[in-house]
């Protein structure tokens, strides 16, 4: 296309302004002539007529090529939010999140890009994104900041889950405080424990409050953080995590999401997901490196997809199923949660009796739903009300509990894949008897 095309196109526009295809063939051609302004103009326009996503698109890297990466990146969230699946939206995002210095999300982005279509090959993404990937963890503290936390809850505030505090306590607390008992009744130390169970329900709570119980440092990181598209970053970066753990002992080292290992996942494709296993099992097994004062929690939402290798002794040989919390529990977990609000006398107990299957997480939902109207009340009368019970009653109604799709899949697990008794608990919870 070429200056006169445009000329052309923008005559036959003058006789039909509102044939859609036409201008999107000069508002490309401008584009590709980096005539950026003008090019803005016709996509602002096609916007108005009640543009789509092409006329997004376009306007993002109008954008983008202007150098207004935040303005390309806002237009591009949106399209991708509406369920584009375009390649080249993902690439243009990656890019523009580059730019901005977004590389987590950026990657995040190319990782898409190469699910859609595994061959695909960009230089300058791939150059930039897998050089800086590689430094995910090093020995400069900043980035160690990102997954190391000195916590600052301990059992305390936990609400229930008394059997899971318990045997956190026997498996890994104990052994670590006394080594030369375990030893002396012959009793082997290390390995760490696996929590599943539905989400919201306080894995990932309990074991920050585990590190804060003892006293140490928390390094809390998320399996899908260091899964990597590049043959050997992963196990290089899973290598950095424990290394990591190993320098802040005492610390707990949390590994969530263990589930991203199945093999099944697109993103492991690229990476060899039978090395990455391999890798977490020397890690696990601390041969080379020492895992003295590192106290390994993991887990996962999907325990059935794990592989058997792992629970060997000396790696997750507990197992413990967090469920979503009892009655008892509920009215501690909401009696803990209200200590620091504005309230009235609550009647917890109905409250608790209300919100059978409701998640911990889903009690901290109620209670900000509950927060968010009383703010909005106060703000028409212009003073602020103690929380009540009719409340937290109405905010129940409006939020549903969230565990109930997660037992529909583990109930058939615990039915047809129940081997080895594993799931025995998520039988006993829901009353199925063997
Ligand atoms: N037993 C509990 N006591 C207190 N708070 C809880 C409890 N269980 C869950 N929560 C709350 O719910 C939030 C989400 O829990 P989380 O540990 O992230 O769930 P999971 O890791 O199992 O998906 C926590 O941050 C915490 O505020
Ligand atoms: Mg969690």
């Amino acid at each position: 296309m070429n200056e006169n095309n445009i000329e052309s196109l923008r005559e036959a526009l003058k006789h039909s302004p509102e044939n859609v295809p036409l201008r999107h063939m000069l508002a490309e051609a401008l584009l590709g002539l980096n005539r950026l302004e003008e090019a803005e103009e016709e996509y602002s326009k096609l916007l108005k007529m009640g543009g789509d996503t092409r006329a997004k698109v376009g306007l993002a890297t109008v954008f983008y090529k202007k150098g207004s990466y935040s303005a390309c990146n806002v237009i591009l969230e949106e399209v991708i939010e509406k369920g584009s699946g375009d390649i080249q939206v993902f690439v243009l995002h990656a890019r523009g999140l580059l730019k901005e210095n977004e590389i987590a999300r950026a990657i995040e982005s190319y990782k898409k890009v190469l699910e859609i279509d595994p061959k695909f090959a960009d230089d300058e993404l791939d150059s930039q994104l897998r050089m800086r990937e590689q430094r995910i963890v090093d020995e400069d503290d900043e980035t160690d900041e990102r997954f190391l936390q000195k916590p600052d809850i301990n059992f305390e505030d936990v609400g229930g889950m008394d059997a899971v505090k318990k045997e956190i306590d026997l498996k890994i607390i104990k052994p670590a405080l006394h080594p030369e008992l375990y030893k002396a009744y012959g009793k082997k130390t290390g390995g760490g424990i696996m929590l599943y169970g539905p989400p919201g329900c306080g894995k990932t709570f309990i074991a920050k409050a585990t590190a804060g119980q003892v006293n140490a440092r928390f390094v809390n990181v998320s399996l899908d953080d260091i899964l990597d598209m590049w043959v050997g970053n992963s196990e290089k970066n899973l290598h950095d995590i424990f290394e990591l753990a190993r320098r802040n002992t005492p610390c707990v080292l949390f590994i969530d999401e263990i589930d991203a290992l199945g093999a099944s996942r697109s993103d492991m494709k690229q990476s060899s997901g039978r090395h990455l296993i391999n890798q977490f099992l020397q890690e696990l097994d601390g041969i080379n490196h020492s895992n003295d004062g590192v106290l390994i929690i993991g887990a996962t939402n999907t325990p059935w997809n794990l592989d058997p290798a792992f629970r060997r002794p000396g790696r997750f040989d507990r197992i413990i199923f967090v469920p979503p919390p009892d009655e008892y529990s509920r009215e501690t977990i909401l009696r803990l949660k209200l200590k620091n609000k504005p309230s009235g006398a609550i009647d917890l107990k109905n409250i608790a009796r209300k919100t059978t299957n409701y998640s911990g997480a889903d009690i901290d939902a109620i209670i900000d739903i509950a927060i968010e109207q009383k703010l909005e009340d106060s703000f028409t009368d212009g003073i602020p009300q103690p929380l009540e019970t009719k409340d937290l009653l109405n905010a129940v109604k409006k939020h549903k509990p969230s565990t109930q799709e997660w037992f529909a899949t583990a109930r058939n697990f615990a039915l047809f894949a129940n081997d080895s008794g594993l799931y025995d608990d998520i039988l006993a919870y829901l009353k199925i008897k063997k």
